[in-house]
């Protein structure tokens, strides 16, 4: 609708108001010495982003390694057998999945071609395993055949697991799958697994009906990142581990999955200021954080906001290693002893699959700005060559501030503004990020913007391929 023309300057002063009224509000991002490295010697970025085309992801493998010393560690300390599965889910590189194999630990696969380049690659069978949420017969042929495990979720797959062992005459290592656990009283809803109070009742049948199959393991992943809940679930799989035993039911491991936090940021305060800022600007009584005021998620009726931004937890204090340990110390309020005791007692392996915690500093997304205009409300708008599916996850935004890198190096800094990224694809919603960014000089096109901390799922979960735009390219420092 067309404002009348006495209400259009009223409306455009309001505009202008709301987008140039502004505080900053940084989100620190963390960033690893190598990143660093690169944010103050930018020229080689500049060159492969001119051999390779825009968006590029830049990866390092030392802090992969890094990540997973620091579990090694926690889990040693308290003397469990373990066996750590990376989630290849959260980030497609094979490099990855190779270094991951190198330092002794394994891979989790989710598909035929997560596993089939994993097998290619000459990763052995005992550091793999399957997870895939969906699995037919040719999926299962290539485990079989390489005598990888696979984890199972419902009666279907079990059979369809048994005619494929079966027509070839050889035996399938599973682990089952388990949900559904009870936290105070109520249970945690899920699709996945065999219901916990319904597991001793399909395992103790299994050798039966399943003659083809043995069962090593059990195993869950839960939504969230709660200790609390990750700890009643291992509490009631143990349970079940007991009572199994009293059927003569050995089992091997106990796989918790993945969901272990990582930050990303620097400052606790930032976090909270943005999100209590966030509140104000929807309902109004600061100017937008958001590209059009978007609520990340919080539902505003009436001038009442409703719900929290449906958002990572990009700061948080208990994360990676200190996350683990804070589960393995829990006291038990069944057993009355630590988790941890719960392994080492019963000769237990403790397994677990992270993915994006594996993969914190591990990478970042750089992109050329193409160009910059106001849309037509006034808002300054950078177009970045790279498309919002490349910087995508389950969060309703990525809430880490990107890293302007000018072209010209002694680009004049005293020409700050506030600007929204935006993408190639033909959508209004084209927003790289939808919060406002700060920029601490005019950026010029051919600049690069930085997003640091990429590699679990921001790069690769969501990326897609509309307009037949090219994938980003992957590189490794
Ligand atoms: C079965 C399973 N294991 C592990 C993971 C990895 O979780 P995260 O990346 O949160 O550690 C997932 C993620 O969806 C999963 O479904």
């Amino acid at each position: 609708m067309i404002p009348p023309v006495i209400g259009y300057k009223r409306h455009f002063a309001k505009c202008k108001k709301n987008f140039m009224d502004n505080t900053f509000l940084p989100l620190t991002p963390i960033l690893h010495p190598w990143v660093q490295r690169v944010i103050e010697q930018p020229t080689s970025l500049f060159q492969a982003i001119e051999r390779q085309g825009s968006p590029i992801n830049i990866h390092h493998l030392s802090p992969l390694k890094e990540n997973i010393n620091a579990y090694e560690k926690v889990l040693n300390k308290y003397q469990i057998a373990h066996k750590i599965f990376f989630a290849r889910k959260a980030n497609k590189c094979l490099e990855i999945a190779r270094a991951v194999a190198q330092t002794g630990q394994g891979v989790d696969t989710a598909s035929y071609r997560e596993l089939q380049q994993c097998v290619e690659a000459g990763i052995d069978s005992e550091q793999l395993v399957l997870t895939a949420a969906v699995k037919n017969r040719k999926l299962l042929e290539l485990t079989l055949q390489h005598d990888i495990p696979v984890v199972l979720d419902n009666e279907d797959e079990l059979q369809l697991a048994q005619g494929v062992a079966q027509k070839k005459e050889k035996t399938m290592e599973v682990n089952i799958r388990v949900g559904g656990f009870f936290v105070e009283d109520k249970r945690l809803p899920t699709r996945f697994g065999f219901p916990i109070d319904r597991a001793i009742a399909c395992i103790s049948d299994l050798a039966d009906k399943y003659p083809n199959l043995e069962y090593t393991g059990l195993h869950f992943h839960l939504n969230g990142y709660s200790v609390k809940e990750r700890v009643a679930a291992i509490e009631q799989s143990v349970r079940v581990i007991d009572e199994l035993l009293t059927y003569g039911i050995q089992t091997k491991s106990l796989d918790i999955g993945g969901g272990i936090l990582m930050n990303y940021l620097q400052s606790e305060q930032e976090w909270l200021d943005f999100h209590k800022s966030l509140r104000e600007a929807v309902l109004g009584t600061r100017s937008e954080l958001t590209y059009q005021n978007d609520a990340l998620g919080m539902v505003k009726i009436n001038d009442q906001l409703y719900g929290e931004p449906t958002v990572y937890p990009y700061f948080n204090k208990l994360h990676k290693a200190k996350l683990l340990e804070e589960i393995l110390t829990t006291r038990s309020a069944i057993f009355d002893v630590p988790i941890h005791q719960l392994f080492t007692e019963r000769a237990l392996e403790f397994r677990m699959e992270p993915g994006r915690s594996l993969l914190d500093q591990v990478g970042c997304t750089v992109a050329k700005v193409v160009f910059r205009k106001k849309d037509s409300e006034g808002r300054l708008l950078v177009g970045l060559e790279m498309n919002r599916t490349q910087l995508r996850s389950s969060s309703a935004d990525f809430l880490v501030d990107p890293i302007h890198l000018p072209k010209q190096q002694n680009q004049k800094t005293d020409d700050p503004c506030y600007a929204y990224l935006v993408g190639s694809y033909c959508l209004e919603q084209e927003l790289i990020l939808k919060r406002k960014v700060y920029l601490k000089s005019y950026p010029e096109i051919g600049d690069l913007i930085l997003f640091p901390n990429t590699a679990g799922y921001m790069m690769h979960f969501y990326e897609s391929e509309a307009h037949l735009f090219e994938l980003a390219k992957n590189i490794f420092v």
